[in-house]
């Protein structure tokens, strides 16, 4: 069961739109204003709550192809969340990596749930350790590969 409801836009708006569907790829405009409202939705998820400070380790096995590609992909994606990370390699197989965050809560839950469930990360956990400001700079380290 789905709700329509009709949205009148000035028509430069509307011809703005018709190109962003053609340069997306949308077949029509139900399928492009349902994206861009869930998109919109998250966002504002992500940006509320309160700034936390938190730990996040992951422990996993280095052999499993393009892990180590993806765990990276997803800090590089949350770039303004990293404050620092450090590997270490904890023997022939695994490495262990920690990665210190800090932003808002609910997008700081939201990495830390990517990262955890890529297949082949053998433990992750979150510890948020209470709040902080919001982050005005940051560095971060990256892992010189295997
Ligand atoms: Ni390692």
């Amino acid at each position: 069961m789905t709700e329509r409801f009709s949205v009148s836009l000035e028509p430069e708006l509307f011809e703005a739109f018709g190109q962003y569907l053609e340069k997306h790829g949308y077949r029509n405009r139900s399928e492009a204003v349902r994206d861009l409202i869930r998109r919109a939705l998250i966002e504002e998820e992500w940006h509320s709550g309160r700034n936390v400070i938190g730990v996040l380790s992951l422990v996993y096995n280095h052999h499993q192809r393009t892990l180590q590609d993806r765990l990276t992909e997803i800090q590089h994606r949350f770039h303004d969340l990293v404050i620092a990370s450090t590997h270490v390699h904890l023997d022939y197989d695994d490495c262990l990596e920690v990665v210190i965050v800090r932003g808002r809560s609910a997008k700081v839950r939201k990495m830390a749930d990517e990262l955890i469930t890529q297949r082949g990360v053998k433990d992750g956990r979150l510890v948020i350790s209470g709040t902080a400001r919001p982050a005005t700079e940051h560095s971060h380290r990256h892992h010189a590969g295997h």
